[in-house]
This record gives structure tokens, sequence and C-alpha cells, in this order.
């Protein structure tokens, strides 16, 4: 099973990044040296993860980081994403734990000493719970608070860091947890949403401003998720359905950030669910970006009901992936192609894209071959966008290893390398062999 790039493949260019992912609550563990955030809170609700399972320890990074540096270093990866627990390196008064800073100091060192690049991510949806009991992302203070945390971090860490994200995926924080209720704190109100995905766009614009002033070396940008919104039908309604879709779950984020204004959408929703928006807010989230990440996962299809609004049709037919999502590849250059053609962009990263599989450890081994197809064809998507005229600049694969994932807990897996959570063991599945060897090639032909 192998992962092959066209000779002329643009992704063979010597300055084209590769490289894995994973995110702080997903992977570190040891909850006992940090402070409880609002997915500890969430887990320990009855029938909020599938499981039952927490994220208490994890994959226990935070005791076996050395090993699983080592692990990355023999990918061959040039870069490494990975996220900060706020509530690790930050203490309730606002000062620095250093116990915990000097934990990511130590990672940094050791990514340092190997050559791989750290793309760091300040707020990978771990809140610490103090900040959710006195409002969380419902209140401004909130982005401020952000602010002043990547302001600490990003002097600790001096110029270790080759790249910053503010923020990962702040759809997730904003629709799936306050509007759909399924990650934590698991609210369900439309005008929450609205207002916690401005405060964490504020938030960004804040912590941005910061790190260009403290880490100006580094890339600056934000993470954003994106899916293809596809209608269900010819019909006007759906058509309609699913560019309302797109507006809410995809241009939301992206608009203010290059425009500084928010989709038409905003005017078509009641007042009663518009959020505050104060004077000059929009200005300090559309500041210039040193990168836009971009995570791609599957594209969704919609249909218009009977509220006036979308909902979305699931999918029923093969090609799934263990999550029940499709494998829909042409999604990823189609995402691409129509924000480059819309806006302005700064350089992209794909700084997320995987596939949770059934895998199965047999004699020692997993055979994942839907995955290593799963990277085949998303790899030759970024390639045809590139090819279209777009610039990106590397590609992240999730996960670096099976973790957390969230609603789901740990039935669902998104690694290259497996873990036993038994024993903690690690094995390398065969899509992290293919990428091995992908990486590996690309220096010999082209
Ligand atoms: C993304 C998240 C990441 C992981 C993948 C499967 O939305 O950023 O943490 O859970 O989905």
């Amino acid at each position: 099973m192998k992962i092959s790039l066209a000779a002329t493949s643009p992704l063979r260019q010597p300055d084209f990044v590769f490289g894995v992912a994973t995110a702080a609550f997903q992977i570190e563990g040891g909850a006992d040296s940090r402070l409880p955030c609002i997915w500890d809170t969430f887990c320990a609700e009855p029938g909020r993860i599938k499981d039952g399972s927490d994220g208490l320890t994890a994959c226990d990074h935070i005791h076996r980081w050395h090993d699983d540096i080592e692990l990355i270093a023999a990918l061959g990866v040039d870069a490494y994403r990975f996220s900060i627990a706020w509530g690790r390196v930050i203490n309730v008064d606002g000062s620095i734990n250093q116990a915990g800073l000097d934990f990511y100091l130590q990672l940094l060192d050791a990514l340092q000493a190997r050559g791989i690049k750290a793309f760091v991510t300040l707020y990978h949806w771990d809140l610490p719970q103090y900040l959710q009991d006195l409002g969380g992302w419902l209140k401004r203070d909130t982005a401020y608070k952000f602010a002043d945390y990547a302001d600490k971090v990003s002097r600790a860490f001096g110029d270790r860091v080759y790249s910053y994200a503010t923020l990962n995926e702040p759809f997730c924080s904003a629709y799936l947890s306050y509007e759909a209720g399924i990650h934590a704190p698991g609210v369900q109100n439309r005008q929450q949403g609205r207002q916690v995905a401005h405060h964490l766009l504020l938030a960004h614009g804040l912590a941005l401003k910061v790190l260009q002033h403290n880490a100006p070396q580094a890339k600056n940008g934000i993470v954003l998720n994106f899916s293809p919104c596809h209608p269900a039908s010819k019909s006007e309604a759906d058509v309609r359905a699913a560019d309302m879709a797109d507006q809410y779950h995809n241009q939301w984020y992206l608009k203010p950030l290059m425009q500084g204004c928010y989709p038409k959408l905003l005017e078509q929703l009641p007042l009663a669910e518009q959020p505050d928006i104060a004077a000059g807010d929009m200005a300090i989230i559309a500041q210039p970006l040193d990168f836009l990440g971009v995570n791609y996962y599957t594209r969704t299809v919609y249909r218009a009901n009977n509220k006036g609004w979308f909902s979305d049709v699931p999918p029923t037919s093969p090609p799934l992936t263990d999550m029940g999502w499709e494998i829909y590849p042409q999604g990823l250059t189609e995402v691409l192609l129509d924000m480059n053609t819309r806006y302005s962009l700064p350089p992209v990263y794909i700084t997320e894209n995987g596939a949770a599989m059934p895998d199965a450890l047999q004699q020692g081994k997993i055979e994942d071959s839907e995955r290593v197809a799963y990277f085949q064809q998303h790899l030759q998507a970024v390639e045809q966008a590139i090819d279209a005229g777009m610039r990106i600049d590397g590609y992240f694969a999730w996960s670096l290893m099976d973790n957390f994932e969230w609603a789901e807990g740990y039935a669902k897996r998104f690694g290259i390398v497996y873990v036993d959570y038994t024993t903690q063991q690690r094995t390398l599945k065969a899509s992290a062999i293919a990428l091995r060897d992908c990486f590996a090639g690309r220096t010999h032909v082209g």
C-alpha cells in the first residue's frame, strides 16, 4: 500500500510542508497537572460522550511525549501541529504556571533539535472551566483574557514557534457547542451560538495583534473548517438552503476575517438572534493573516426545511468513513478554489485532513488500506487546487495517533498510529508507513 506523488507534483517542492496534527485535550491526559476545562465538565455529564469516556488520561502524552516526538521524527515529517492547553500554562489569577509552560518548552526544544517546525494552536476547544463559570465565550471579556494568554505564551516561547494559529475551528466552539449542543458546554441556543462566534473571532483578532508584536518571525493565522454545501435536489428551495448553510457554516468565519463583515444571512436572522457587535470589532477581526489553515473532512448535503431554514441530509451510501462521513475528495479542491475565487487569501495550509476507520490490530499490524486511499485521493485534490493556481504551502494529516474524538470518545480512530489504550503502546498503521515512505520519496525524483 503506497501513497505516491506524481514526478511533477507541486507537493514535491522542497518548501512544501508535510506534517501530522494533534490537540492537547485529545492526547495529553495529565488532568491533575492542569486546571479543569469545559471538556472535563462535559465528559462528567452522563450521556454526553458516546462511550462514557473522558480526557483524564487520553494517550498519556504528558508522560510519553519524548517517545511521541521520536515517533513523529521517525515519520520524516517537516512539521508537527499541536495545541496548548490554556489551563496548563495559566493559573486562575492569570499568572503563568511554570511547570505547565516548561512542558511545552521541552516539547518545542525537542522539535527544534530534530529540525521539525512547530505549528502551535492556542485554542483547540479546552476553555478553562473557571472562565466558563464567569460566562465563557458568551462574555466579551473572555476574548481579552485569551489575548492575555496569547501574550504570556508567545513571550515565553520566544522564537521556538514556526507558526501560531489563534483558534482551531471556531465553527465547532460556536455552532456544535452552543447551537447543536453536542460539544462542551452542550447548549442549544442560536443567539448564544452567534454571540460566541463573534467573541471567538474578536479573540482571534486581539490575539493576532499580540502575536504579530511578540512573534513577528512566526507565521500567525487561524484554522477554520470547511465543508462544501451541496443541495439535495435542483429545486430552488434546496439550492437556496445549501447557500444559506454555506453562509452560516463556512463564510460566517472566513468573510469577517477577509472582508470585515458577516455574510448577508445575518440580516435575515431575527434581531433577537443577531450577535452584539461593538464599534471597531470588525476591523480588529479583519487584520491581515500570515496564513489560513483549512481543515477538511467531507462535504455536506442540505435540503430546505419547513422553517425556512436548512437541514442536513446524512449520507447513506458508501464510501463512508467510520464517522459516517462521505469520502468526497473533490470537495477539498472545490472549497479551496471557491474561497480562492471569493477572497484575496493569504497562503493556505491544509491543517487537518484524515479519516476514522474501524481499525483492527491483527498480528501486530493494522492494514488500513482505506485510510491510505483517503490520503492519496486528498493529496491529489490538493495538487489540483495548486495546479489551478492556488497557493498552498503544506498539508497535515489528522491525526498522529488515535485519540479522544470528542463526543465520540475513543471508539473512533483517526490516527495513522494505533494506540492500545490499556498499555499505551503505539503501533504504526499501514497509513503511517505509506505516508513516511511518501515523505521520504519526495526528494528523490522531480
Ligand atoms: C476536527 C477537530 C479535530 C478532530 C477532527 C476529527 O473537527 O479539529 O480535533 O476531532 O475533527
